[in-house]
């Protein structure tokens, strides 16, 4: 039984695979958690969970993600797919597009590498965990969760997160509706689900948005820790840091020192 409140009712995509049934909770844990336990009972391809608070929020690399009632937008789309589970790092450079997309309307972001959406100056607006099935060698479905901070003040986030955090509603200095961001992210990330099934690989598009690229960074993953200039992406996705010891590649990580248009 999909429950929806009519607060959302606006960003169902009737006729399309991404979030043609949408299940809205006022309150939940986290919303990757319950597309995931969706996933596993059944669920069709393209259904949405939204809750308009998180209270266990997930984030990347084991983290928390803050999701307090009203400020956020906080989603998470399931998927059905049987790919190679080697080519899933396709999804994540698509569903960062789509999640920069659904903001270009309102506010100027960038992405930083892998999946993060940021503001000009670096501040964090929102990120992507994707979590997947993998059966073998084949990924046989995903959620792809989405937070964004749509209209949290500054003084009201937690302090550890004060100078690194961003909403779009101050970016762009005027309320942003939830309702239409939301239904622009699931266009998008239909559109983007369309290219991936078609063969079409986002690299080149997403080089082109993330400011990651060009820019002196320090890579952490796992322990590893390598600092130098970020030139590109490989063949993977992943990225290929220049260091004064040679050239790194990293299929995982986290940029969390960048010093010029990326951000802290
Ligand atoms: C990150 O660490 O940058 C990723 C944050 C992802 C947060 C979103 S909010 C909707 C979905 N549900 C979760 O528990 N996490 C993701």
């Amino acid at each position: 039984m999909i429950e929806l409140n009519a607060t959302w009712r606006d960003a169902v995509r009737p006729g399309r695979r991404i979030g043609h049934a949408i299940e809205a909770h006022a309150t939940i844990g986290s919303t990757n958690e319950r597309a995931r336990e969706l996933l596993g009972r059944g669920a069709e391809d393209g259904l949405v969970v939204v809750a308009d608070e998180q209270t266990a929020g997930r984030g990347r690399m084991g983290r928390g993600w803050h999701s307090p009632a009203g400020r956020s937008l906080s989603a998470s789309v399931v998927l059905r797919r049987s790919i190679d589970a080697a080519e899933a790092w396709r999804l994540s450079l698509a569903a960062a597009l789509a999640a920069a997309a659904a903001c270009d309307p309102v506010a100027p972001v960038t992405l930083k590498w892998p999946n993060d959406v940021v503001a000009p100056d670096g501040r964090k607006v929102g990120g992507i965990l994707i979590e997947t099935a993998v059966e073998g060698e084949r990924l046989v479905g995903a959620v792809v969760g989405i937070g964004l901070n749509v209209d949290w003040e500054r003084s009201a986030m937690p302090h550890d997160i004060r100078d690194r955090a961003v909403s779009l509603a101050e970016l762009a200095a005027t309320p942003v509706d939830r309702v239409a961001l939301l239904a622009r992210l699931l266009d998008a990330l239909g559109d983007e689900v369309d290219l991936l099934d078609a063969g079409v690989i986002p690299l080149e598009r997403y080089a082109a948005r993330c400011a990651t690229i060009g820019a002196r960074v320090t890579v952490d993953d796992h322990g590893r820790r390598v600092e130098g200039l970020a030139t590109g992406l490989d063949e993977r996705g992943g990225l290929v840091v220049e260091a004064l010891d040679g050239r790194h590649h990293f299929v995982s990580g986290e940029v969390s020192a960048v010093r010029g248009v990326a951000g802290p």
